[in-house]
């Protein structure tokens, strides 16, 4: 017997067990949308009425089984009112699940995220495939919120509060063996095994995993005060509670109605709708769906690069070779130096170490990574990256000399940081397969490249470009070549107003705290140190001549005695075990009121620049650039945001009265009065 709705396919087989196929209509991804809820309540009703023997949920779709709620219909909630009846309903559809009067199974692969494991917790049994692309994970704090459809009370019943805790608070997403040996589910096997696993748990309905002695006691309300403060050290480290208020509210939750069920998932409902309507997570689901946007500017589907040559093996080529090889890419590497090729070895090795764990994966992924002296990997390769010296003339050399023996499909990337394309393509004879792409240090943490479209750049050439981006696990940034492009030119300003504000007196930490309180990861001094004050002074420098940042004389100091920052032991700060030391404030110290100002908008008014030259199209594209890039405060929403929950007009006041005080650097933007011209638009269009 079956039942076809619009999302829902329900199956009853001659065992009578009822199979629930989701397959979201006209979607690649299973998402809990309203209207998959609405189908998925209607269907409940009626196995409530007239049970099954089992009942099984089960995806048909590739990628996985359920990737969370609908995040674009959070960003339309308007009142907090509106927030607790969405989550309400989803606490009830839930609550129906874990009601039915028959054992019920969730039978999982790819992708179990979110609202998506909160249906799979509400199923007696949960059984996933051992694959390593399955994920299971409640990652909603990554959008300033917890979980809310009884992902709280349910993950700490299931596994104990200190798992569970540990899942929710970080975000992080787990395999099926580290969630089998945790106790989120019974069983993690081959995927062709889990409609026999489903049948087989239905017969024999083997017992729930048993929470150890030590997690049951963490749960006890005499314990519970002392966890918290341990939980809430740990995540201060990481967010502050102003900025980032989701991880705090939920351990205040667990802390307080971990006795009492029923009350606990009524609170869960209440904290998360609250939470909802804040800022700070409208602000961190707009970047969600940025990321998406950035994604999705690779279109091309027939594009299966296999084989990528890499020359230059120094801090960028090496560690991009090694990347793309930890992601499953042939990949050969060419250097001058034989001892440069067996450092990139060593680095690739403690790499995939530390991320594949287990030896044959290691072994595999070394085997991809080839040295290459003699560059014998060109006349394979789909796409070659170049990452040597930044010298124009040298570059253009070595095009000259790659170009005969590569195929003619393949592309040719630049990993320069500061030479326009148009400088480099008259040394090819096909200048439409050039194009820039800017991988940003360390590139094993950095989630960004930019695309750096030339001005013979072909269409089919970026879209390979980002496709391979993508591929790799980055997120490709189109942006034109121009000094700086997008993320250097808007950070060099705010770096250089740090060190004038060193060079007039004010602690460096005190700098670098103005920094971090606004929700900057680490504060402009210390990045300066960490990404080598030679590499800022030389950016700075080639900016200067194209933009109004003069290189301040303390930093040319320092790089002139050789204190490079933290790879030489000693910059603006000395660094002790990789860590910068930084001088107590003294007590009667109040920083200047202007001080986090002076930073930020340096930045801001730089953004506006980028967009007014049209660096990327919109300013969508500066808010996911900057904050992938240099890591801007995410809750903030990315800089153009930011200006409009400032207001433009107040901002154009302040960068003027600035201006008067500080000097040109701080004159408004050209751009700023069109986008005050669309805000009004938009402002009238709302309204
Ligand atoms: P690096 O000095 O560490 O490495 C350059 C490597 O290229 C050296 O190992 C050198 O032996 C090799 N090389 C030079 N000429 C060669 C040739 N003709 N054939 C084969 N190998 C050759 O430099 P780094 O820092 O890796 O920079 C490389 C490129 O990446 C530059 O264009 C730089 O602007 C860009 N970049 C650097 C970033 C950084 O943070 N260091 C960030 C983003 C881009």
């Amino acid at each position: 017997m079956s039942t076809t709705y619009k999302h829902w396919k329900v199956i009853t087989d001659d065992e009578n067990i009822t199979w629930l196929h989701f397959d979201k209509a006209d979607s690649s991804t299973n998402i809990l949308s309203h209207e998959v809820m609405d189908e998925l309540e209607q269907e409940l009703n009626n196995l409530n009425q007239k049970p099954p023997r089992a009942v099984v949920f089960l995806s048909d779709k590739e990628n996985g089984f359920i990737a969370g709620a609908d995040v674009t219909e959070f960003s339309q909630l308007e009142t907090e009112h509106v927030a607790l009846t969405l989550i309400k309903r989803g606490q009830h559809i839930m609550n129906m699940i874990e009601r039915l009067p028959c054992p019920t199974v969730a039978l999982i692969h790819g992708f179990c995220l979110g609202g998506g494991f909160e249906l799979a917790l509400a199923c007696r049994y949960r059984i996933a495939d051992s694959d390593p692309k399955t994920k299971l994970g409640l990652p909603e704090i990554k959008l300033g919120i917890h979980p809310g459809f009884g992902g709280a009370v349910r993950s700490i019943r299931t596994v104990g509060p200190l798992a569970a805790m540990n899942m929710m608070l970080t975000g992080r997403a787990m395999s099926a063996r580290a969630a089998k040996k945790i106790g989120f589910i019974h069983h993690a096997i081959p995927k062709r095994y889990l409609v026999t696993a489903a049948k087989s748990v239905i017969k024999k309905a083997p017992a729930n995993h048993k929470i150890v002695w030590w997690a049951k006691l963490a749960n006890h309300k005499l314990a519970r005060p002392w966890v918290k403060k341990i939980l809430i050290k740990q995540v201060s480290k990481k967010a502050q509670r102003a900025h980032y208020p989701a991880p705090y509210a939920l351990i205040d939750l667990w802390e307080r109605y971990a006795d009492d069920e029923q009350r606990f998932m009524e609170e869960e409902a209440i904290s998360v709708s609250q939470l909802m309507v804040t800022k700070t997570a409208q602000n961190l689901v707009r970047v969600f769906s940025l990321q998406e946007k950035m994604k999705a500017y690779s279109q091309i589907k027939d594009y299966h690069p296999k084989h990528i040559h890499v020359i230059g093996g120094g801090v960028m080529g090496g560690d991009i070779g090694i990347w793309c090889a930890l992601q499953g890419y042939n990949v050969t590497i060419q250097d001058q130096a034989h001892a440069t090729l067996a450092a990139v070895r060593k680095r690739a090795y403690s790499l995939y170490k530390r991320k594949l764990k287990k030896r044959l994966p290691i072994t595999e992924a070394l085997d991809r990574l080839i040295p290459d002296i003699n560059g014998n990997g060109l006349k394979q390769a789909d796409v070659v990256i170049e990452a040597i010296f930044e010298d124009a003339e040298v570059k253009r050399e070595l095009f000259k000399q790659v170009e005969p023996k590569i195929k003619e499909t393949c592309i040719i990337a630049t990993n320069t940081s500061s030479i326009p394309l148009e400088e480099l393509a008259p040394a090819l004879k096909d200048s439409t397969r050039l194009v820039g792409l800017h991988f940003f240090n360390p590139v094993a943490m950095m989630p960004l490249v930019e695309i750096v479209r030339g001005k013979t750049t072909s269409d089919e050439t970026m879209q390979r470009a980002a496709s391979l981006t993508k591929s790799i696990r980055r997120l490709p940034l189109p942006v034109s070549s121009s000094p700086g492009f997008l993320v250097n030119r808007i950070l060099m300003p705010y770096l250089m107003e740090a060190v004038v504000l060193a060079e007039e007196g004010v602690p460096l930490k005190a700098i670098d705290k103005a920094a971090t309180d606004f929700g900057m990861p680490m504060g402009p001094i210390e990045l300066a140190d960490t990404v080598g004050l030679d590499i800022c002074l030389k950016v700075a420098e080639n900016l200067s001549q194209t933009m109004d940042i003069s290189v301040p004389e303390r930093l040319r100091n320092l790089v002139n005695s050789k204190h490079l920052g933290k790879k030489t032991g000693q910059g603006f700060y000395t660094f002790k075990k990789g860590k910068p030391v930084k001088p107590a404030l003294t007590k009667d110290f109040t920083p200047p009121t202007d001080l986090p100002d002076r930073l930020i908008l340096r930045l801001v008014n730089e953004a506006v620049a980028c967009l007014r030259d049209g660096v990327v199209d919109s300013s969508d594209m500066i808010d996911a650039g900057v904050i992938f890039g240099t890591g801007f405060a995410p809750f903030r929403g990315g800089p153009m945001c930011y200006a409009n929950s400032r207001g433009i007009e107040q901002l154009i006041k302040l960068l003027e009265s600035l201006d008067s005080r500080y000097g040109h650097r701080f004159k408004p933007d050209a751009g700023w009065p069109t986008l005050m011209k669309e805000n009004d638009t938009s402002e009238s269009i709302k309204t």
